[in-house]
């Protein structure tokens, strides 16, 4: 019997090695690349947009003209993250070497408090925080987008913005995706919207269905004939203020004002002779990119997906996720220790408690010891022009819809970023993700996210622009997917296509894509004391490689309606 179970086990163990080896030489080797273009790409969540920021290279614009006509096209034709009423990071990598990174992200308004959300006794409410008009960060995207034309933008911004509002008033024709969603959620838009809106309709939504938006296209004309003025006062800031009195908001025409995106110091890095450009605080999305980079660089990923490599990541983003929810938040507020947290030595010492046979238990696993005096449904596009500039912008409502509320007359939805702050200490916010002082709400704080715009360069020429949605998990998605380009040799398209994987430290769980991982290898990860959860689709990761020949390759994400279109 003994010896039975034995040979089970040595074939077991033979045999997921074996499928391991197999799957990641097919990989390799298999030509499987995404679209091929000579002189321009843009990679976004929906064809249209991507159609106008293709259009947009073509007449001579460059990456960041195309990326303000992708950005307001996806305020039209994916409202469900794409927005003028959210925010976002932009990471700019110009051809001659200049980089920049734009924070505009949503504000907490003045009158905003650390306990806002919760009741007398210091409960939270349910939902204030994701679903009311309390829920609303100051919106960034408008003066965004137009301080990166002013820095960068080369055609005239009537001529960006307009195939946006052409958009909203002919309208476009939606996707099946988009028909389920709008079905889906026609009692909450019904609630959050009772003089009705452009979402609403008495039949259901069927795929091919033209959605126009002509309050939308309003508010995007007085952009244009006023630039942040046409959004940040006059009528479109009037509006806003209407939509928060009728239930207790708090954003006024002062918070709208006093709007400012901001020029932040990029993270940079080295991961294995390849330089990491990506976003800083508020985004804890490049500190957390490096750690993990940094946490894996000298360890030996074992092949593609192997439980080996999944208990490594796994193990690396334990410890980088506790990190995260004690030391980051807005650096304007809290001294964030950038550059402690990215030191390599810092994270290959986290590293040390890593045992090559055994999950440690995140009850085991605290943040870092720091030394802390040191100054200091979202989507995302990827764009390269002909030139190779890239732009690779990661913008978000946070959750689907944001807090489903459209601004009466406005046309366009509030984000429900508020969420993203630590709205109590220890208090999961809707990814799961727990903070505390660091990111607790103040008048005028940025909360903290997750998003990576990221940008690759190789011999300190571009090489992969790179992001996601996904909340906690972009982190992640985006390590693995430049991983896979660096270290397991994939095509763009293939990184992008691959299964994915996510530990945020709590849950101490290890969360999988659906068939995502081989059944042997989760054996072997459960054996080494790992708890895991099939969940939904992981990320829609929109990225452009730079293939040896200068072409370009764009891979957009099969896991939604992303679309590459290059020429
Ligand atoms: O900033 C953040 O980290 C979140 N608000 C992002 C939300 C998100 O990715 C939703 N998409 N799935």
């Amino acid at each position: 019997m003994t010896k039975y179970i034995l040979f089970l086990l040595v074939f077991l163990y033979t045999s997921c090695n074996l499928t391991q080896k197999k799957a990641a030489e097919v990989i390799i080797s298999m030509e499987n690349r995404g679209l091929i273009a000579d002189s321009g790409m843009v990679v976004s969540a929906h064809p249209e947009a991507s159609k106008i920021g293709v259009a947009i290279l073509r007449k001579g614009g460059n990456a960041v003209d195309a990326s303000i006509a992708v950005s307001f096209a996806l305020a039209v034709c994916y409202p469900s993250a794409g927005n003028i009423g959210g925010g976002g990071f932009a990471v700019v990598r110009m051809s001659s070497g200049e980089i920049s990174t734009l924070d505009y992200r949503e504000k907490a308004p003045k009158s905003a408090s650390r306990d806002m959300f919760l009741d007398s006794k210091g409960n939270v409410i349910n939902d204030l925080s994701v679903y009311s008009y309390k829920a609303s960060g100051v919106p960034g995207s408008v003066d965004g987008i137009i301080t990166l034309y002013e820095k960068y933008g080369s055609l005239p911004f009537s001529e960006l913005i307009q195939p946006a509002i052409n958009l909203a008033l002919k309208g476009f024709k939606i996707t099946k995706n988009q028909a389920e969603d709008f079905n889906s959620l026609q009692i909450e838009f019904q609630k959050s919207n009772p003089d009705g809106c452009a979402f609403l309709k008495s039949s259901a939504w069927q795929e091919g269905d033209l959605l126009i938006q002509e309050d939308l296209a309003k508010t995007l004309e007085r952009i244009r004939d006023f630039g942040r003025a046409g959004f940040y006062e006059g009528e479109t800031a009037k509006m806003i203020e209407n939509e928060m009195l009728r239930k207790n908001g708090l954003i006024s025409i002062d918070d709208l004002k006093k709007y400012k995106s901001l020029w932040r110091k990029p993270i940079q890095g080295n991961y294995k002779g390849y330089k990491i450009i990506s976003m800083a605080p508020p985004s804890s999305g490049g500190i957390a990119l490096l750690q993990l980079l940094n946490s894996v660089e000298n360890q030996d990923f074992g092949s593609f997906h192997s439980s080996q490599h999944i208990h490594l990541f796994a193990e690396a983003e334990r410890r980088v996720y506790a990190d995260r929810a004690s030391y980051l938040g807005d650096s304007d507020f809290f001294p964030v220790p950038i550059s402690q947290l990215i030191d390599k030595k810092y994270n290959t010492e986290r590293m040390k408690t890593f045992n090559l046979d055994k999950a440690t238990s995140s009850k085991e696993i605290k943040e870092g010891e720091i030394s802390m005096h040191e100054s200091e449904e979202t989507t995302h596009f990827s764009i390269v022009d002909k030139w190779k500039n890239a732009v690779s912008i990661t913008t978000t409502l946070n959750l689907s819809y944001g807090s489903r509320i459209v601004v009466k007359g406005a046309g366009f939805l509030l984000n429900n970023e508020m969420d993203d702050f630590s709205i109590k200490p220890g208090y999961p916010n809707a990814y799961g993700l727990i903070g505390g002082e660091a990111n607790a709400i103040e008048p005028y704080k940025r909360m903290l996210s997750s998003m990576t715009p990221t940008i690759v360069l190789k011999n300190d020429s571009l090489f992969f622009v790179v992001g996601s949605p996904g909340g906690s998990t972009i982190i992640t998605s985006v390590f693995q997917v430049i991983t896979n380009v660096t270290d397991f040799q994939m095509t763009a398209l293939q990184a992008v296509e691959a299964s994915r994987f996510h530990h945020q430290w709590l849950p101490d769980e290890i969360f999988y894509e659906k068939n995502g991982l081989d059944s042997l290898v989760i054996i072997g990860l459960t054996k080494k004391g790992h708890f895991l959860k099939q969940r939904a689709p992981i990320g829609r990761v929109e990225a452009i490689l730079v293939l040896p020949n200068g072409k370009l390759e764009g891979a957009a994400d099969p896991r939604g309606d992303d679309n590459a279109q290059g020429f």
